[in-house]
């Protein structure tokens, strides 16, 4: 499997404290089943500045590791960057990277507690650059949760998504896990990442997560976020289906 979101590079951020954390996290991300990773250290967030540059240095020194090491997983590059007005003054320098720095795709963090005014003009202007925001975890965005429809219009606009699968098993309790479902039901989420921190709470957790989705909706979603992951690797464009607006009232729909 392919997990296009996790904090596995070590001493940049969060995640990973060290080379021997990160080469414990890959062996757990071998065992549950993934063979490319795409690590995204932050950036721009109130905490992290992580360049793309160093984010490189990192990524080449832990590849060298896994091969030392015999293990088989291969790090693939990218960058977590938080929404920011200075986000276009960060890509001017060269210290945005892109999935795999082909310059088509990143991953774009909201604040938890709300979306910015600039959200929509943010993705508004990275989709004309080339450059498609995949927007992470928007099941924990507290304005999103109670606005559903705000997220149906930044998909409208272009962005794409990808939910946690921490979130569709219920690590993150009962209402992420249920709005994480309502995305799913109305084709608003288009990956499904594990967002791994650790190999604690945080770990990886892909394979329950494509488990519980393949009961809830059947094997063919499961494969569709597969191969939308696959794709990304292969630098291809992702499948993306119609999506579907929140009715009014929504009663029972998963
Ligand atoms: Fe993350």
């Amino acid at each position: 499997m392919i997990d296009i979101h996790c904090h596995i590079l070590p001493g940049m951020d969060d995640g990973s404290a060290d080379m021997k954390e990160s080469l414990n996290m890959a062996r757990k991300a071998v065992e549950a089943g993934i063979t490319h990773l795409f690590a995204t250290p932050h950036h721009l967030n109130e905490k992290y500045v992580n360049v793309k540059s160093n984010i490189i240095d990192r990524a080449v020194r832990l590849n060298e590791s896994l091969q030392e090491a015999n293990i088989p997983l291969t790090i693939h590059l990218g960058q977590e960057v938080r929404i920011h007005r200075d986000i276009f003054t960060s890509l001017e320098k060269e210290e945005i990277l892109t999935l795999d720095d082909n310059g088509t795709y990143i991953l774009l963090e909201l604040p938890s507690g709300k979306v910015p005014t600039y959200t929509l003009e943010v993705i508004y202007e990275l989709l004309l650059k080339g450059i498609t925001p995949i927007i992470v975890h928007p099941e924990r965005n507290k304005e999103l949760i109670a606005n559903h429809k705000l997220l149906f219009e930044l998909v409208q606009e272009g962005a794409l998504t990808q939910i946690t699968s921490g979130s569709i098993i219920g690590n993150f309790g009962k209402s992420i896990q249920s709005f994480s479902k309502k995305i799913i039901k109305h084709n608003l989420a288009h990956f499904i990442a594990t967002d791994a921190h650790n190999i604690g709470s945080r770990g990886f957790t892909l394979q329950q997560a494509y488990e519980t989705i393949t009961k809830t909706y059947g094997i063919q979603r499961t494969y569709y976020f597969k191969e939308n992951a696959e794709q990304l690797l292969n630098d291809q464009s992702p499948t993306i289906e119609k999506p579907l607006p929140f009715k009014k009232k929504i009663l029972g729909i998963f």
